[in-house]
């Protein structure tokens, strides 16, 4: 991401903090996720949102078993839960663990590690696309989920701000069912 330092005054967007402060409106902070955690104070979160790595042993990991991967995992889960307000939300975006051709849905594994914490489900969304390794020996990966935790039943959810608009023809089908709620 570029950010402009020498922008004239008038047109200069919020200061970017490195480390965390609690009246900066933007925090970019390059460094390990639990040392920088440890700096945030309990219940300070409203939303939090991350995609971890899948253990794939990318240039930012090293692959290893996937019990030693996940006890890792586990360890930033219990952080960003304290510091997650009481009606805040996480939202954890991962893929699939891919070993010997068998493949480990990484979300699967860890709703016990959110659950343990009492957090509570309210999404499994699906993120489809069409780019990717092909695969011969079975169908080609193309989605990663992303798991949509709360704290507690009070959160915030702006369903109008996402709404997809109906198309014409799903308009006109439920005009015709006016009795059946859509
Ligand atoms: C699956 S990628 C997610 C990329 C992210 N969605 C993005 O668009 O930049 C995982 C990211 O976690 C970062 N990462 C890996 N281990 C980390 C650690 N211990 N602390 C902080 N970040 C880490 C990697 O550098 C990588 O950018």
């Amino acid at each position: 991401m570029l950010i402009q330092t020498n922008t004239l005054p008038m047109f200069k967007g919020p200061e970017v903090h490195s480390d965390f402060d609690p009246t900066a409106q933007i925090i970019l902070h390059c460094g390990d996720t639990l040392n920088f955690l440890e700096t945030v104070p309990n219940d300070t979160a409203k939303l939090i949102i991350t995609s971890p790595p899948y253990n794939l042993g990318k240039e930012y990991e090293n692959k290893t078993a996937i019990e030693t991967y996940l006890d890792f995992q586990d360890q930033v889960i219990d952080q960003l839960v304290s510091k997650l307000r009481t009606d805040g939300s996480i939202c954890w975006q991962v893929g699939n663990f891919v070993e010997d051709s068998e493949v480990f849905p990484l979300d699967t594994l860890y709703y016990s590690h959110f659950k343990k914490h009492g957090m509570k489900l309210r999404n499994r969304i699906i993120w489809r696309f069409n780019h990717g390794l092909h695969a011969s020996k079975r169908f080609s990966g193309r989605y990663e989920t992303i798991l949509w935790f709360t704290k507690s039943d009070n959160y915030t959810f702006n369903l109008d701000s996402v709404r997809v608009p109906r198309s014409s023809s799903q308009q006109a089908r439920c005009a015709r069912r006016e009795a059946v709620r859509c």
